[in-house]
């Protein structure tokens, strides 16, 4: 058949929210319901990201969704690991995600992880609405399988729906003390001005319709023109893994967002000391549902179009970065797109000073963050790296002058075991935690301990 040079592509989004509130099991929701339509087949499993195409949205939502109203292709999932942090998701000019569903577990309230997504999405001003999730846990509740939330609220008793407004008003009011104006979605006009705030049940499935349903509202009115692509251009992506895979050595996952990646394709990869030019050895993609949660075997594909998540296995990748972006050559110049790639690191790269602290990050992403964090607490920073905590680290530290500079601060990171006992014998102190605030008030109170 013939293409449309230009089409649009699907709205990627991402889930994020605090450890175990529900995310995974969100979307495990939405894939089983798909299941049950029948549309399991229509799902496309990818790396970290789940395809679901707008009829199995639509027979998800049922009457909240009529197909005839989009012409979006669907929505792309990207869960994300509670310990993993968001800012992985970064793309040229800020966020990988068009839009953002905030998961908070409706007994639990908020927590650490979930201010620090929220302080990303304001950052990085990306759209979104909060699932409100686990309503089924409420006291007395009634469940009601897959139902829309107008419908299973009224099977509700007064006590029991009065009790889940008590606790949907407090996350209202949590978002409005980060300053963000919230209300229960169904009373948003405008979602580009408010935050829509959905009750769901991951585990019953109540809600899902309704959530879906904002979702690709949300995508279609406000996303349209970025949607806009170029599907047969040369591929842009953003690199969420570094990986061993058996067989196929250093791989790396890749949320891919504009263009095509095929599997004879030439690219550029972000990596620790400079770009790396390679050659795809192969693009693999997660086998269909059923396999995808026992073990993850792959299927090799020829070519794949934005968005989508597709694991890539090339050599000399053992340098490339989470976070990092990623571009395809194809009839280009190379040293463009080197050049490209290069300017893209340049971007996020951490400005350093002659004295400091170490930081080190899981991700690009995370260690920009980091570095704001930092700035804004007036801490500076001698070396930024991403990767574990290792001896080197450690010699760059004990050169520190002011003994409070004597000091690691890792983000989402391991201590390598020499590197510790390097520690202890150059009296450097690590630091490392899991939420970027919570890292540098450790640090902070160290500091203060010290000039006591
Ligand atoms: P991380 O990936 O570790 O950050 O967690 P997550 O946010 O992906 O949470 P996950 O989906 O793994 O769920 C955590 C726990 O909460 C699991 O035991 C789920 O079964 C449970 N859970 C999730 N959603 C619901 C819900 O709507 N109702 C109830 N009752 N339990 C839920
Ligand atoms: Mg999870």
């Amino acid at each position: 058949g013939s293409h449309d040079p230009t089409s649009l592509r699907t709205p990627i989004v991402a889930v994020l929210g605090h450890v175990d509130h529900g995310k995974t099991s969100l979307l495990d929701k939405i894939r089983g319901s798909a299941v049950i339509e029948g549309e399991a087949g229509a799902i496309t499993q990818h790396i970290g990201a789940t395809a679901v195409p707008l009829d199995v949205v639509s027979s998800i939502a049922g009457d909240l969704v009529n197909p005839d109203d989009f012409d979006l292709p669907g929505l792309l999932f990207i869960d994300t690991p509670g310990h993993h942090s968001f800012t992985t998701l970064r793309s040229r000019g800020g966020a990988l995600a068009d839009i953002a569903i905030l998961v908070v577990d409706v007994n639990d309230g908020f927590q650490p992880q979930t201010l620090e997504a929220l302080d990303i999405l304001k950052r990085s001003q990306t759209p979104f609405i909060v699932a409100a999730n686990k309503i089924d846990t409420v006291p007395g509740w009634n469940p009601n399988e897959d139902s829309p939330i107008n419908a299973t609220y009224e099977a509700q008793s007064d006590r029991v729906s009065s009790r889940l407004d008590e606790s949907l008003y407090e996350i209202i009011g949590n978002l409005s003390d980060e300053d963000f104006s919230a209300d229960l979605y169904w009373r948003v006009q405008n979602f580009q001005r408010n935050v829509g705030v959905v009750p769901v049940s991951a585990m019953t499935g109540e809600g899902v319709p309704d959530l879906l349903a904002v979702m690709m509202g949300l995508s279609q009115r406000y996303m349209k023109e970025e949607m806009e692509i170029d599907v047969q251009g040369p591929g842009v992506g953003t690199v969420l893994e570094v990986k061993e895979e058996k067989g196929f050595g250093t791989t790396i996952d890749i949320v891919l967002y504009d263009g095509t990646i095929k599997a004879d394709d030439q690219i550029v990869v972000g990596g620790m000391n400079k770009p790396i030019v390679t050659d795809v050895r192969a693009l693999l993609q997660p086998r269909p549902l059923a396999e995808i949660r026992t073990e993850s075997r792959f299927e090799k594909v020829d070519e794949i179009s934005a968005a989508s998540g597709i694991k890539v296995a090339a050599p000399e990748l053992a340098d490339a970065m989470a976070g990092a972006p990623v571009r395809v050559v194809r009839n280009r110049e190379l040293d463009e797109v080197v050049e490209e790639v290069e300017a893209e690191l340049a971007d996020i790269a951490v400005d350093t000073e002659e004295q400091g602290v170490v930081v080190k990050a899981d991700t690009l992403g995370s260690l920009e963050a980091m570095a704001d964090a930092l700035g804004e607490a007036e801490v500076p920073i001698v070396r930024a790296e991403v990767g574990d905590v290792a001896p080197r680290d450690i010699s760059v530290a004990s050169t520190a002058e002011e003994p409070k500079q004597r000091a690691i601060l890792g983000f989402n990171v391991e201590t390598l075991a020499d590197a510790e006992q390097r520690a202890e014998t150059e009296d450097v102190t690590v630091f490392t935690d899991e939420v970027i605030y919570q890292l540098i008030e450790e640090y902070e109170e160290y500091v203060d301990e010290l000039e006591r």
